[in-house]
């Protein structure tokens, strides 16, 4: 009886709550009524969200025309994404975000090892599968380099057979993503390490670009007076079996933006230099780009992935309306 009357107690309490929505009550009442989500981990993922979403928006007094103008941007940030475009993944890079989650990834890691650094909106699939000393060069023209190095553990042994992804933008700044044909590939290809874990590959000096501007996180970054330039890089996904596999960019030292990197990429330990009459070289008469990377043995099976092929991403969102 004691009980009834006490479940009677808290239902009429839930609904006099209900029933008293104003800017102190509405907190509890949004976390309130998700509480039955059955997946803990998305429950506690929107109990803060709806959280931090309502202190904003208390915090600089929101008004409703601001919050529609925040609708319609977000709209045109959905409505820019293709199957080769993709404006949330620029949205969070220039925002900040994915650097701040490829940080939280790297503090997860059981051992020291080289940095995460942005994937970007230009990563793809299916990159063709080449082999160590060959051009991922086909359509574009350039200063051509060497890049070299191993993929290495923590202790600094070599990883063989380790399958390096690689992908950089032309000498106009365009990945092939971004050209008229966005089916042809240019410069990315796949790579296997050797028994020692070496490898070795030939692409374009990398240069900085800036990010695209024709969309709505240009209109931002145009509102917000930034530059929107990027420091000369290029873009590395590393993995192998029992690694954790690393998504990471190598950036060229001496770059007018590599202290105002649009997307907050750059950190001091992925800067490198080109070389050139370097004899450790294993084809010394290009310009070399030097870099061992280091992979954490895998303690889970969390991807480090910030982002996805744009493909895949739309291609995800059509089948989850299905
Ligand atoms: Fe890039």
């Amino acid at each position: 009886m004691a009980g009834i009357l006490a479940r009677n107690e808290a239902k009429r309490r839930k609904e006099e709550a209900m029933r008293a929505i104003n800017e102190h009550t509405i907190t509890d009442a949004a976390i309130e009524q998700m509480a039955s989500t059955s997946n803990p981990r998305m429950r506690q993922i929107m109990e803060s969200l709806v959280r931090h979403l309502h202190s904003f928006a208390r915090e600089i007094d929101l008004t409703p025309a601001e919050w529609l103008e925040g609708i319609r941007f977000l709209t045109a940030v959905g409505q820019k994404c293709t199957a080769h475009r993709q404006e949330f993944i620029l949205l969070s890079d220039t925002l900040g975000l994915s650097a701040l989650v490829n940080a939280l990834h790297d503090k997860r890691a059981s051992e020291t090892v080289t940095k995460s650094s942005l994937l970007g909106p230009f990563y793809r699939q299916d990159a063709p599968m080449m082999s160590l000393g060959d051009s991922i060069i086909s359509q574009s023209e350039g200063t051509e380099v060497v890049f070299y190095g191993r993929v290495i553990d923590s202790a600094g042994r070599g990883i063989s057979d380790a399958l390096i992804q690689v992908w950089e933008p032309d000498e106009t700044g365009n990945y092939d993503l971004q050209k008229h044909d966005p089916s042809v590939m240019d410069l990315r290809g796949c790579f296997r390490t050797d028994s020692e874990g070496r490898y070795h590959f030939r692409g374009l000096c990398p240069l900085g670009y800036m990010i695209p501007m024709d969309g709505p996180v240009g209109d931002m970054i145009r509102a917000q007076k930034r530059h929107g330039y990027r420091p000369a890089h290029i873009h590395f996904v590393i993995g192998a079996p029992g690694y954790r596999e690393l998504v990471t960019a190598l950036y060229v030292g001496g770059d007018p933006h590599i202290d105002s990197d649009t997307v907050f990429g750059v950190d001091e330990s992925l800067i490198i230099a080109v070389n050139k009459g370097d004899r450790s070289s294993p084809l010394p008469s290009l310009p070399s780009i030097r870099y061992d990377f280091r992979l954490a043995t895998a303690k889970d099976q969390m991807s480090g992935r910030v982002g996805a092929d744009p493909s895949q991403i739309t291609h995800g969102v059509a089948e989850n309306r299905a």
